[in-house]
């Protein structure tokens, strides 16, 4: 069996907080096998334009704690592309390449599965994506610090909503699954919480909200995952459904509501020490798979385990949100 000697690294998609973190664990594991790391940059692009740069020790220092992908990202995707999938494939053997790591979310995955099946690319995938929607791990980097920016926005909405006795609805992320607001919202101790998963009609909003005034409360906290279900209503049909929610609740109960859309600030910046390290242990157990040939897998989190899944379990399907957990942020609502 051939020694793995060179290999690839990349990061597509949005970004999240952990990436560069995953990226120092590759090349310093690369490293202590004496193996040499090219870093492509922006994702796809970078492989099929046959942009990198050689990734030593020096040039990870110091980026454990970083936010973003100092590689850069983006949303290009070779999917359905014959041209890109050959040229992807024509980069790796000129450029010598034993493996790719692609760190990525669903889309990149997804290409990713494709073309190792298809091309028969030797690639491992590295999931992340603040929304956690991707089958096959419990866990995504990028969640985690994504929930705690969100709970300290709901902490820091409470205070001013208590004080102008206000309805406040706190919109975030995480495109057709309700992770992070069911997360955030449990933590932040949300009086109720819109996800896609479940349908919700107004009525039933405004039956809680008058109900928690009743019982003397004069404030409340709503969050909505952005791709939240309202009436069958979604995102984009009536443009933010946030603030057309913001509009129907103030018509009908009266009470004074604002809307706080927390957007992209939920994905910059500095992560937690928990996705650090979630972060580091993938980064390291890709270099694993690669050492071993084990291609066409990608590294899950199961339990607390670090483990490999046939990529093939990881895409296609978004991973909703536990609806056990749901209930149990239902307890609080009203
Ligand atoms: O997938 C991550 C995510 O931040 C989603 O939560 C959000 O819907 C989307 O990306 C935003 O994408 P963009 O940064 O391209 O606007």
């Amino acid at each position: 069996m051939n020694r793995i000697k060179k290999i690839g690294i990349m990061t597509g998609g949005g970004d999240c907080p952990g990436l560069n973190a995953a990226i120092r664990a590759v090349v310093r594991s690369a490293y202590n096998q004496h193996i040499e790391v090219l870093g492509f940059r922006f994702g796809w692009k970078g492989v099929i334009e046959k942009d990198y740069e050689t990734l030593d020790l020096s040039v990870v220092s110091g980026i454990l704690p970083r936010g973003g992908t100092f590689l850069g990202s983006s949303r290009t995707n070779p999917l359905g592309n014959k041209k890109w999938s050959s040229q992807i494939k024509e980069n790796m053997a000129k450029l010598e390449l034993d493996a790719l790591i692609v760190t990525g979310g669903d889309g990149t995955l997804r290409a990713t599965f494709e073309l190792y099946e298809k091309e028969k690319l030797p690639l491992v995938a590295i999931p992340k994506t603040i929304d956690n929607d991707l089958m096959g791990t419990d866990q995504t980097f990028g969640f985690d610090t994504a929930v705690s920016i969100a709970t300290e926005a709901i902490d820091r909405i409470h205070t001013t909503a208590e004080s102008h006795q206000r309805v406040m609805i706190i919109e975030v992320m995480g495109r057709d699954t309700g992770w992070i607001a069911t997360y955030a919202g449990i933590a932040g101790g949300a009086d109720f919480i819109l996800i896609p998963e479940v349908k919700i009609t107004l009525k039933e909003i405004v039956e809680k909200l008058k109900e928690r005034h009743k019982r003397g409360k004069t404030f409340s906290i709503i969050v909505v995952a952005e791709g939240a279900n309202l009436d069958g209503i979604v995102k984009g049909e009536k443009g933010s459904i946030t603030k057309f929610l913001a509009e129907k609740i103030e018509k009908e109960t009266g009470y004074e509501t604002r809307v706080t859309i927390l957007g992209h600030v939920q994905r910059g910046g500095t992560p937690t020490p928990f996705d650090r390290i979630l972060a580091t242990r993938f980064g390291i157990y890709a270099t694993q798979l690669v050492l071993g040939k084990k291609f066409g897998q990608m590294v899950a989190l199961h339990g607390t385990d670090i483990v490999s899944v046939p990529l093939k379990e990881a895409v296609g399907k978004l991973k909703k949100c536990d609806l056990n957990l749901y209930d149990i942020a239902k307890t609080f609502f009203g």
